[in-house]
């Protein structure tokens, strides 16, 4: 289906995401759509700029992050004449007259992506409203993190829900655009295989880990803020647990998806202090090498406060209250500074019940299925084959798929399979209000804990898996995360 005409207004416009992800991923929509037709993208900042020098910066960008291979002089000056610039402060009424003077077909569908700080949200969204810009055919894409904690979130959402009604808000997380991600719903819910395991009488446990290598990447100022535990387990972490944990649900249509969502969260058992003490490990990291080259500590780090106990690294032991997945503990991971750069979900299976075949790897060995999101999207199966030879004895061995040797194709970035789901108005891959409230009322007790805790973060050597507490967390279960295992 062809592909509306839009005005794709970005707020925030010169800056790190945009920069990196949005106009790149736009780029690539409109080289790879022959019939690209009535794109208009209008780049907001306060900086002074005209068309033709956020034209050259945008290019200078997607240079410099696209694969050469991949940047094409054709397509970028096939796509260059749809990219505007409006100098524009947002929290200045005035200022909207000339966003407004750029905006003259209301019957466009009309996005406004706030790439901005999400203090900045109530005030372009009221200005917006005010200076009349907010058509039925207007859409807002909220940019996380929404919110520091349960309260401000809500804050954020009355304040955006009195300019756009719940179906023109688009509140993105942008692993779910991850291709990945809807394969695990094709698998679950495409397959007859899966389905009848998929629980705790089959399932021993189940592993969710991003682990980055970067640090920091001179956002210091705003991680301190934030922490892993807000900018990747509110958010990301938890939206990945409901995909594998939630229920079929009876379509894809975005209700039904995050009605089924929304219950995974509130299944969620809450956490108490003493919980928080002995399931949820804390880390930061120090000085330590990846891949061989000396990194600083986090607390050496432009923007870190000498003293400052912000988290780079959660561990949790998650489990859900609810008659499918009762008793099978979820392990949530993610950590900056790490081994390796590595985004997974693993289902561990129980062991058969009555071994009658020796297993070279241990008697309790098991059938895993690992769903792997970065650095290489694919999937593998372990099952138990036997070694050949005479004897019967049994090994796992992988049953394989990497979609890039599958499909031969470039896989979409998150960002362009995002955008264009907010241009046609697909809600499923997005946040209801509701689901980030209950996501963050599961959160908010960890925080809270944390404050009252005396002890700083455990300390971790850059380049590792994190405080040797993360391994001991599984140990207690008689568990290893998979890369130990
Ligand atoms: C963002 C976080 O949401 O996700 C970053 O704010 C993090 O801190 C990033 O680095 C990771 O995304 P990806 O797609 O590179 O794994």
């Amino acid at each position: 289906m062809a592909l509306p005409a839009f005005d794709f207004v970005l707020f925030g416009g010169g800056g790190d995401l945009a920069m990196r992800k949005l106009i790149p991923a736009l780029y690539y929509r409109h080289r790879d759509s022959p019939d690209a037709q009535g794109w208009r993208v209008i780049a907001i900042g306060r900086e002074a700029l005209n068309d033709e020098q956020y034209r050259q910066r945008a290019e200078q960008h997607c240079r410099q992050y696209l694969p050469a291979a991949d940047f094409s002089e054709a397509a970028w000056q096939r796509f260059v004449p749809c990219l505007e610039y409006q100098r524009l402060d947002g929290t200045v009424p005035d200022d909207y007259a000339a966003l407004a003077q750029r905006l003259q077909d209301p019957q466009r569908v009309r996005v406004f992506y706030l790439a901005t700080a999400p203090s900045l949200f109530t005030a372009i969204c009221g200005n917006l409203g005010a200076a009349g810009l907010v058509t039925p055919n207007a859409r807002v894409v909220l940019e996380k993190p929404l919110g520091r904690d349960r309260a401000s979130a809500q804050r954020i959402n009355e304040d955006v829900g009195r300019v756009f009604a719940e179906e023109q808000i688009f509140r993105i997380d942008h692993y779910l655009g991850k291709e990945t991600v809807q394969n695990l719903i094709a698998l679950r819910f495409g397959n007859l295989l899966f389905e009848p395991l998929w629980n705790r009488a089959w399932v021993r446990d189940v592993q969710i880990t991003i682990a980055e290598t970067v640090g920091v990447e001179g956002r210091g100022e705003f991680y301190d803020n934030a922490g892993a535990l807000r900018d990747m387990v509110q958010n990301h972490l938890l939206q990945l647990l409901c995909i594998v944990a939630m229920e079929p649900p009876a379509n894809i249509e975005a209700d039904t998806m995050r009605d089924e969502k929304l219950k995974v969260l509130r299944s969620l058992r809450p956490l108490s202090t003493d919980d928080v003490a002995t399931r949820v490990v804390r880390g930061q990291y120090r000085a330590g090498a990846i891949a061989g080259k000396p990194v600083p500590g986090y607390l050496e780090e432009p923007g870190i406060p000498a003293q400052s106990r912000t988290e780079t690294f959660v561990a949790i032991r998650a489990e859900l209250d609810n008659w499918r997945w009762s008793g099978v503990p979820f392990f949530l991971r993610t950590g900056k500074r790490m081994s390796e750069r590595l985004a997974e979900i693993v289902v561990n299976f129980r062991a058969v019940p009555h071994p009658i075949l020796p297993n070279v790897a241990g008697s309790a060995a098991a059938n895993r299925l690992v769903i792997s999101l970065q650095p290489n999207e694919g999937l593998r199966l372990d099952l138990m084959a036997k070694v050949p030879g005479e004897s019967m004895q049994i090994q796992p061995i992988p049953l394989d798929v990497a979609f890039a040797e599958t499909y031969h194709m470039r896989p979409w970035d998150a960002y362009e399979r995002l955008i264009m789901d907010v241009i046609r108005g697909r809600l499923t891959l997005f946040m209801r209000r509701d689901e980030l409230d209950a996501a963050w009322a599961w959160v908010e007790p960890i925080m809270q804990a944390w404050e009252k805790q005396p002890l700083p973060p455990k300390s971790y050597p850059a380049g590792t898996w994190g405080p040797t507490a993360s391994s001991a967390l599984l140990a207690r279960d008689g568990l290893a995360w998979h890369e130990e295992s």
